[in-house]
């Protein structure tokens, strides 16, 4: 599409979760499905942008006319959206990935004992973050926030400590958020901004959420 709010704009677009290898066959993960990231990936492409999509493994496969980058770990990620982030006009992170990886993976399978074992863990690469520290030129930059308790609160927090022009927050729990078809979103951005969009399938919810990212994407090209 040439028409459309996004026509001519380049997306990066991260979705899924990412796997963390302890051993040849064993891995930490979570429940994302990606079918939020993916649906971003659609609504970003049906406003006239090139998205490029860099998603976790999913059942899901990549929206036709979308460039699809697959990973496994964050750290994967991290490498192939940092390669390809400086020739994009927007970032938007909807991975769900993992804050920590083991210190360690074996290059072998890990052997069972009788004894307990423990996990080190060290933290990864906060993708987002780091988009968003890029600078002059960086951008315009989206993130998510799925939370269990305190949306409002711990949603602004982490749109002011990473420095994001917008944020994206949902309720998860036992039925909302990763795998479930419909959700809700509170989207915050800074100087006290707040839009609430109500409880619709992912793709509804995607193409609003697109709608309100074009036009502050705007305002601040403008401004
Ligand atoms: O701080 P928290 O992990 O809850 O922030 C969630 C947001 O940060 C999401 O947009 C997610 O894609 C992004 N993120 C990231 N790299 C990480 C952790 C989170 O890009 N290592």
């Amino acid at each position: 599409a040439t028409a459309g709010p996004l026509a001519g704009r380049t997306v990066l677009i991260t979705s899924g979760p990412t796997r963390e290898a302890l051993d040849p066959v064993r891995y930490l993960t979570n429940h994302s499905s990606g079918k939020m990231g993916h649906a971003l990936a659609e609504a970003a492409r049906d406003a006239g942008a090139r998205v490029v999509l860099v998603s976790g493994p999913s059942r899901l496969s990549a929206p036709a006319g979308v460039e699809a980058v697959a990973v496994e770990s964050a750290r994967d990620m991290h490498r192939e959206v940092m390669a390809r982030v400086g020739e994009m006009d927007l970032f938007i992170g909807a991975a769900a990935v993992a804050d920590y990886r083991p210190e360690q993976s074996a290059g072998r399978k890990i052997k069972k004992s009788d004894s307990d074992t423990a996990l080190r863990l060290v933290p990864n690469p906060d993708i987002l973050r780091e988009v968003a520290a890029l600078g002059e030129g960086r951008p315009f930059t989206v993130g998510f926030a799925a939370e269990t308790d305190d949306l409002a609160r711990h949603a602004r927090d982490k749109l002011d400590r990473k420095r994001l022009d917008m944020i994206a927050a949902n309720w998860v729990g036992a039925d909302r958020g990763f795998h479930a078809d419909d959700n809700a979103l509170e989207v915050y951005w800074p100087g006290d901004g707040h839009a609430s969009l109500a409880r619709a399938d992912k793709p509804a919810l995607a193409r609003q959420l697109i709608q309100l990212i074009a036009e502050h994407y705007h305002a601040r090209s403008r401004g």
